[in-house]
């Protein structure tokens, strides 16, 4: 059980004692981050870097634009398939999981 809030670059006005810690969960692993940050950002700084699978190929993707265009960081976020989660916040008790090739059907 990986539970960590490190990876991340602070402003030098910021520190973790002013920001809440949730708890989330992504493929059935319990995680740490922070409220209200994008959920790419807490899949980041847990060292998670394949947020999905290409349903064609299989192959891992992740964070591209960070801006909400490309949708290759989407997941299934509270039952919610195809949810960007460069521009969704985290909240307590998130649950994320990849889309991979043959479970979009399933799920
Ligand atoms: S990284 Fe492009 S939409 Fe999220």
């Amino acid at each position: 059980m990986e539970m960590s809030v490190n990876n991340r670059l602070r402003s030098q006005n910021e520190s973790d004692m002013q920001r809440k810690s949730v708890k989330f969960v992504f493929n059935d692993q319990y995680l740490i981050g922070y409220e209200n940050e994008p959920i790419a950002v807490a899949l980041l700084a847990n060292g998670i870097k394949a947020i999905r699978f290409d349903e064609t190929l299989g192959e891992p993707r992740g964070i591209y634009c960070g801006i909400g265009h490309c949708y290759e960081c989407r997941a299934v976020v509270n039952g919610v398939q195809g949810v960007r989660t460069c521009v969704t916040l985290l909240h307590e008790g998130t649950r994320i999981s990849s889309s991979r090739p043959g479970r979009l059907e399933e799920e």
